[in-house]
């Protein structure tokens, strides 16, 4: 089976190294120039593939391309780029149309056109459909069979990866859905059918939007937790006892990555097209997105305790990616943490191993790498990711006043938590 995977990135390249491994021919297609040159020269530039997966994956044969042309024909078509947001906060499928070009292009009668991208129902069957149909001439369902596949990858997971994690497939007819758990069942050890491609859209958002809400819940909870003189953290671990009912969520500075700010963006521009808003998308989005204004008002508040001002303090930021032990960045809530620093007049640092360098607004934040000696300096050190490299009690015995976002750090008088 000769499979095309479109768009090589964090979604992308693990699915291809499955297919690889589950011995399919498999072909890389992306835009970027970059990152296939560095696929091609054994290079990985995504977190839990490491550059001996990549010369795997060459040596079994697999070949990244920028050429449209010498990508095709192929039996199965995997679109895996992105869907960001747009500049006025809806949906920006630029990526998902022009891959679906591509596909329509090099689609023969009996291809399999499987979207991973995330998007709002109804994306598969109105946006992608009627482009591959016009592209190739051909009939979903009948000329070519066509299914949503939502990614469930979740970076940095050492349990669970693309093969263990169940992979769920809703066809736009059940000879579509047909197809997708043939395909499917080849690379990962559990398929999921759904009743249509927009159940298996609308799970996808589900699983992100459901995060991003009871996320919010906690952080609104820590907020006022504070106020009362409750320990929100202790208080969660007590109810994670229940053995049924309950799952255990944390507060933290604010959520990143791409599932959890983007995502339910997505259904919540579909609701809207109904004449209604959904309103508890919106409220975690506004809860979400406060947290690092909260975070740099509570910085504030601490360093005034001990008789500093926030104008010339020494802050350093533990751990700037959005999520620990990984090196991804997008949307990391660190960003307009240490931007509101900066505009307090903070002498802002950072740590973190994964990060060689690390900008905001276009402006390099200083980097310390020797993390004792960057402890004993700070006025405040602000924990932001919990990675593990990071020793909580050594932290709280190295640094002289500490905000532990994370709820990791021992109690101690010069510590407190989010
Ligand atoms: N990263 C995650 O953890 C994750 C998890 C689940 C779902 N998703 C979803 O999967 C999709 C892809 O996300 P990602 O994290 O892999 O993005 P990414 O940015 O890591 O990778 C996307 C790749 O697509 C390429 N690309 C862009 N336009 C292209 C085109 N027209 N043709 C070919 N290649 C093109 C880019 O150069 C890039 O290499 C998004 O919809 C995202 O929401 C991501």
């Amino acid at each position: 089976m000769d499979v095309l995977v479109i768009g090589l990135g964090y979604v992308g390249l693990p699915l291809a190294i499955q297919a690889v491994r589950s011995g399919l021919r498999v072909t890389g297609y992306d835009t970027s120039e970059q990152i296939v040159a560095g696929l091609m020269a054994g290079r990985s530039h995504v977190d839990d593939i490491s550059d001996a997966d990549v010369a795997e994956m060459l040596a079994a044969g697999f070949r990244a391309t920028t050429d449209e042309a010498a990508a095709g024909p192929q039996d199965v078509i995997v679109i895996c780029v992105p869907t960001p947001l747009s500049e006025a906060d809806g949906p920006d499928l630029s990526a998902v149309r022009a891959a679906t070009g591509t596909a329509g292009r090099l689609l023969r009668s009996g291809t399999l056109v499987s979207l991973e991208s995330t998007s709002y129902p109804g994306t598969t069957e109105e946006v992608v459909r009627p482009l591959l149909e016009k592209a190739s001439g051909l009939t979903a369902g009948i000329g070519f069979w066509l299914a949503f596949s939502p990614e469930r990858i979740d970076p940095g997971n050492p349990v669970y990866g693309f093969r263990n994690t169940p992979k769920i497939v809703g066809g736009l007819t059940p000879s579509c859905t047909d197809a997708a758990q043939a395909f499917y069942a080849q690379i990962c050890d559990q398929v999921v059918r759904a009743k249509s491609a927009r159940e298996a859209e609308m799970a996808k958002l589900m699983e992100n939007t459901y995060r991003h809400v009871n996320i919010a819940l906690v952080n609104e909870m820590a907020i006022f937790c504070r106020e009362l003189d409750i320990d929100l953290w202790d208080a969660i671990r007590c109810a994670a006892t229940k053995p049924f009912g309950f799952q255990a969520f944390y507060p933290g500075p604010g959520v990143g990555g791409h599932c959890i700010p983007i995502d339910p963006n997505y259904l919540s521009y579909k609701v809207r097209t109904l004449g209604y808003p959904f309103r508890f998308v919106e409220l975690a989005q506004e809860i979400n997105s406060r947290m690092p204004s909260y975070v740099t008002d509570r910085a504030a508040e601490l360093l005034n305790r001990h008789a500093k001002p926030v104008n010339g303090a020494k802050v350093l930021l533990l751990g700037v990616t959005y999520k620990r032990d990984i090196a991804d960045q997008r949307e990391t809530p660190a960003r307009p943490l240490a931007r509101k620093l900066l505009s307090r007049g903070a002498q802002v640092s950072y740590h973190d191993p994964y990060v060689p360098d690390w900008q905001v607004d276009g402006q390099a934040v200083a980097r310390r790498t020797d993390l004792d000696a960057a402890l004993a300096d700070a006025d405040l050190v602000i924990l932001l990711q919990a990675h593990q490299a990071y020793d909580p009690a050594h932290l709280a015995g190295a640094a002289r006043l500490l905000l532990d976002t994370r709820g990791v750090v021992p109690d101690a008088p010069h510590v407190e938590a989010l």
